[in-house]
């Protein structure tokens, strides 16, 4: 078995690769003046089985371009199977047409993995809850749920004086099973509507079990699949503050942190944010607010099935 890395995340590649004692073979990734890209596989991979770790964060055109290249080169050169590691699959946000005219990216990307003969993908944590339904390749869905939970148990963060919360309605599955998780910990949702033409964002109002006047005095644990502007968990934690919530903790797997999102979230209401290293976080977009979690020791495992 040999594992290859794109250049999303490395570090997740070499971690990947240290879990299940395999050290990265080598790919040349040259990029011509213009932009374009052009890979070589440098290793034999004639019958072999063939794990490639590429994440779609920023930039995600490139990101994707490349892996594309990378399935091709790998295909090209006789690899018998390809075990694609893609934590955060891009391009989820746009997984139905949701006004006339408008194409379904999802669509679009999967149909391209399946006619790169792409054997298997795993992801964590998928935006599209239905993202299994929608590959006709053979697929896993891994979550960092149960990593956000044991560190909410080790903080002593499941108790009496904390909430769930669910930053918008499509996490609602997502916050009931962490819920689930954590002995039917309280939750509450707070209700987003975003302009689709701006992208803006309102919350003013809540949805869940919860009575809204028991969030006074109580720290509360926003749990979200993304943060790209921040957006989202800035707005839902300030609707909280309002509400009279006097910590905020977050969790959030994929760390897409687009443009000045780092700065937003480090001077928002949020105390701490988690993430996962599904997504590479460079030093400068690095804040003292927040703290990455691993995930390779959950992919290893599951490719060591
Ligand atoms: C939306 O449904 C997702 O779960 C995230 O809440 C959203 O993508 C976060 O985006 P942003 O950080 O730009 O608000």
């Amino acid at each position: 078995m040999k594992i290859f890395s794109g250049s999303s995340n490395k570090n997740l590649a070499e971690n990947i690769a240290a879990h299940l004692e395999l050290t990265l073979s080598p790919v040349e990734i040259f990029v011509f003046p213009d932009g374009e890209k052009r890979v070589q596989i440098q290793d034999t991979v004639v019958d072999e089985d063939v794990i490639l770790v590429q994440s779609t964060n920023p930039s995600v055109n490139e990101n994707y371009m490349e892996l594309f290249l990378l399935l091709d080169g790998l295909k090209r050169s006789g690899a018998r199977t390809i075990n694609l590691v893609m934590p955060y699959i891009g391009y989820q946000r746009q997984d139905h047409v949701f006004r006339d005219g408008e194409a379904v990216s999802l669509a679009v990307v999967l149909h391209i993995l399946e006619s790169l003969k792409v054997d298997n993908v795993i992801y964590v944590d998928p935006h599209t809850i239905k993202l299994p339904e929608f590959f006709n390749i053979s697929n896993r869905d891994l979550s960092a749920l149960p990593l956000f939970a044991k560190v909410i148990e080790k903080n002593d963060w499941k108790n009496a004086d904390t909430i769930l919360v669910s930053p918008d309605l499509g996490g609602l599955r997502r916050i009931k099973i962490m819920s689930e998780m954590l002995d039917s910990m309280p939750w509450i949702a707070t209700v987003k509507d975003r302009d689709l033409d701006t992208g803006s964002i309102v919350i003013n109002r809540f949805e869940g079990p919860l009575p809204v006047a028991e969030l006074n005095g109580k720290r509360a644990i926003i749990v979200d699949d993304m943060t790209s502007s921040g957006g989202t968990l800035i707005e839902s934690a300030e609707f909280l503050k309002d509400h009279g919530v006097t910590e905020i903790v977050t969790f959030v797997t994929h760390p897409v942190f687009s443009s000045d999102a780092p700065q937003k979230l480090q001077k928002s209401f949020i105390d701490k944010l988690f993430v996962t290293d599904s997504v590479y976080v460079p030093d400068n977009k690095k804040f003292t607010k927040l703290e990455i979690l691993s995930i390779s020791d959950m992919i290893a495992n599951e490719l060591k099935k």
